[in-house]
């Protein structure tokens, strides 16, 4: 297995509408156990492919407490949706960041799994949140777009601040000779 690099906002290629997953190879399982190594190691509770710069609908999810509950979602699609919840949201492509999101309360979605075998569950609480999250993924969308313009140019720059101060922090390290491995 290996741990894959996650793209970060304001990457653009968060913005890429991912295609079906149509087959079912020894390459795709492969690629969904490295995509939970790397959600598990983040640590995180969802994974997009997107997130990894692989543009097909592909879904990884654990949100029980003990990583014990490990959940894939292939072309998913939502079926029906019911109230509205509002949640803390985070997300693995935007450091550091929570706010508020509001989303469909409960989701009937279908979708394949990891052999190809079509299935359709009733969603709620996090995991009905967390597959909304990781959906919107697939379509190219990201949390912080149902945050204000204002509040997403703050987080944008933070970001890129944050990025340019550890760039900074390797240059210098490696200025004086030291190497990371
Ligand atoms: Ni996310």
């Amino acid at each position: 297995m290996a741990l894959l690099t996650i793209l970060e906002y304001p990457d653009p290629r968060l913005r890429t509408r991912a295609e079906p997953v149509a087959q079912f190879d020894d390459a795709l399982q492969r690629r969904i156990d490295d995509m939970f190594e790397t959600m598990y190691a983040a640590p995180g509770i969802g994974l997009a492919a997107s997130q990894i710069d692989w543009h097909h609908r592909l879904i990884v999810i654990d949100v029980s407490e003990d990583r014990s509950e490990p959940l894939v979602f292939i072309n998913p699609e939502i079926l029906s949706r019911q109230g509205k919840a509002k949640t803390e949201e985070g997300c693995l492509s935007v450091p550091g960041v929570f706010d508020d999101v509001q989303r469909a309360e409960q989701v009937r979605v279908r979708a394949l799994d990891r052999t190809g075998a079509v299935f359709e569950r009733d969603l709620d609480g996090m995991l009905g949140v967390c597959l909304q999250h990781e959906m919107d993924h697939l379509d190219g969308k990201l949390f912080v777009d149902y945050l204000s313009d204002l509040k997403r140019d703050r987080i944008r720059k933070k970001l890129e601040k944050d990025r340019k101060e550890r760039a900074a922090r390797r240059a210098a390290d490696t200025a004086q000779g030291h190497r990371a491995l």
